[in-house]
């Protein structure tokens, strides 16, 4: 049997828990897709699984392989896969599975689309999980529409500056909450109007939203009720936002979690090929520094995506 390298963790805890082990190598079957990963990106979700704080890993999932998306190369297939082949170039968000902090991954064929043409595998591996959150965030549970107006919390970070340049793209008008350098940032990405959420109330500026895109959760989106327009809607990454609130504002509310949908990374990945969207890769750590990739996700200010690049340094 094929042996290869895994960040797994063995009990919930801190980075302590997140080692570098060598594991067997599971192969296909029915829908999946065995991939040789180049590259994986850092999620705030890596961290919350690591602290047993992400209520859908579980301890009877463990021992558990960090990692929610990945770019790679097929490595092989289940005899029921037909869309795929050994050698082919993908990408995907692999959901709730095992992960991408390996040498290799078993992902749902329906998970993956082919890597955008001009993307080199570190920034299609920074793409996945980020990109796939704010086009279902916006789109799917928020129904933006052109003409329309968003505001967008955490807009410099990975599903934000996501969010930015897909509701410009859109043809909406966007509000978007940042600060520091990062203001400029999301101004180069196409948003409409800037606030420094540590100088400014966003409230003085964001009036009759028809979407909020809640990235911060907690105060942020209590605050916002104050912003959502009658009839418009309140989409969170986060915590439930309160229905009491939305049939107040008469107003829609939800809390989803992102979903593999290689149809839509398809999309993505040609908007990106036409150049309409880039996605902003801040730091990339080799695999022996993977520990470290975490570290720097756990500091916070990220602006875009910090991504580990599998295929060099094994063996610690
Ligand atoms: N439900 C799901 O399926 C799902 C999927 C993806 C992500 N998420 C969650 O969504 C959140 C965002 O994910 P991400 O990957 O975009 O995280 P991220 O890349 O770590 O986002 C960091 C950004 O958040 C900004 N930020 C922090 N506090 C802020 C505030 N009060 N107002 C405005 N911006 C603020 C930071 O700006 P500064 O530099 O100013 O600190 C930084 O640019 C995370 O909590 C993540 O767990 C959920």
């Amino acid at each position: 049997m094929k042996r290869m390298q895994a960040y797994r963790i063995h009990e919930f805890g801190d980075l302590k828990q997140f080692r570098q082990e060598t594991v067997d190598v599971t192969e296909p079957t029915e829908d999946q897709v065995l991939v040789r990963v180049q590259t994986a990106s850092v999620n705030p979700v890596d961290l919350k699984t690591l602290a047993g704080d992400y209520p859908l890993v579980g301890a009877d999932q463990l021992p558990y392989t960090l990692g929610r998306d990945f770019a790679g190369v097929v490595e092989r297939v289940s005899n029921d896969v037909r869309r795929w082949k050994p050698g082919d170039a993908v990408f995907g968000f692999v959901g709730q599975g095992q992960g991408a902090y390996a040498e290799y991954v078993l992902v749902d064929e329906h998970a993956l689309a082919r890597p955008p043409k001009k993307a080199d595998a570190s920034v299609a591996g920074a793409v996945p999980l980020a990109a796939l959150t704010a086009w279902q965030g916006l789109f799917d549970h928020g129904g933006l529409r052109t003409g329309q107006r968003v505001l967008i919390h955490a807009g410099a970070g990975g599903v934000g500056h996501c969010g930015v340049q897909f509701a410009r793209y859109k043809g909406a008008e966007v509000f978007v909450t940042a600060s520091g350098d990062s203001l400029d940032f999301v101004r180069e990405l196409g948003a409409d109007h800037v606030i420094d959420y540590s100088t400014q109330r966003f409230e003085d500026v964001a009036q009759e939203m028809d979407l909020v895109f809640d990235l911060v959760g907690g105060d942020t989106q209590t605050r916002s009720w104050a912003v959502v327009a009658p009839g418009g809607a309140l989409i969170s990454t986060l915590t439930e936002p309160s229905q009491a609130e939305a049939s107040a504002h008469g107003a829609r509310a939800a809390r989803y979690t992102a979903q593999p949908n290689g149809a839509q990374l398809a999309s993505i990945a040609a908007l990106i090929e036409d150049g309409r969207i880039i996605v902003k890769v801040s730091e990339t750590f080799s695999f022996d520094e993977a520990p470290q990739a975490l570290a720097r996700q756990k500091e916070g200010h990220v602006r875009g995506k910090i991504v580990i690049d599998v295929a060099t340094g094994h063996g610690k």
